[in-house]
């Protein structure tokens, strides 16, 4: 019988500002957590990721290489981020020049299990849950659903 390769969840090389809190267990190394970030658990945050001050990363969410979340955001249960699009038929592969960024502005909230491709998005954005943003957001609002698409202005 041969012996399977088993890492562990770990929290290593975080950079903590000020009264964050992280519920574990929770996949953490690399990242940068500014004060008064909020991580609940069963969370990844990747290698390089930037989170902004007063951000609440609810349980679920994967954030991975090359998101950067600006502050007084939500990012809902389970939201998941991508940062490989699969620019050539398939994954990368560990190729991480075919991976693309993602930016989230300031004053963003994500709803539950919404998935995020590589974009922008603006300040001031509501995006619903279970939405699929496939295109950059470049105006406040709500928006919802697949491809995620603007239902109204903020009130
Ligand atoms: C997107 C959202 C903010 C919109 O709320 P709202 O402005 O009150 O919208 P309404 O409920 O009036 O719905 C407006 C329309 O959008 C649709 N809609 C609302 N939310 C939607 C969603 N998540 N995905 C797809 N369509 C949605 C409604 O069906 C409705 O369509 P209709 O006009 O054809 O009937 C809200 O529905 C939502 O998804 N919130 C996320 C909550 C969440 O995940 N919280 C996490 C912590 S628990």
């Amino acid at each position: 019988m041969s012996s399977p390769n088993i890492r562990q969840v770990a929290i290593t090389n975080v950079q903590f500002g000020e009264d964050v809190t992280v519920v574990e267990p929770a996949n953490l190394y690399g990242c940068t957590l500014a004060d008064n970030v909020f991580v609940g658990p069963f969370v990844e945050i990747q290698k390089g990721v930037g989170i902004g001050a007063r951000t609440r990363v609810q349980s679920h969410a994967f954030i991975c290489e090359l998101v950067t979340v600006g502050t007084d955001c939500f990012i809902g249960h389970g939201v998941m981020f991508i940062n490989d699009p699969f620019i050539k038929g398939g994954p990368a592969r560990g190729d991480k020049t075919c991976w693309r960024p993602t930016h989230v502005g300031n004053y963003v909230s994500i709803g539950s299990n919404a998935t995020i491709l590589p974009v922008k998005i603006c300040d001031g954005v509501v995006i619903g849950a279970g939405a699929v943003v496939t295109r950059d957001i470049n105006e406040p609002g709500v928006y919802a659903g697949n491809p995620a698409r603007k239902i109204r202005n903020l009130a």
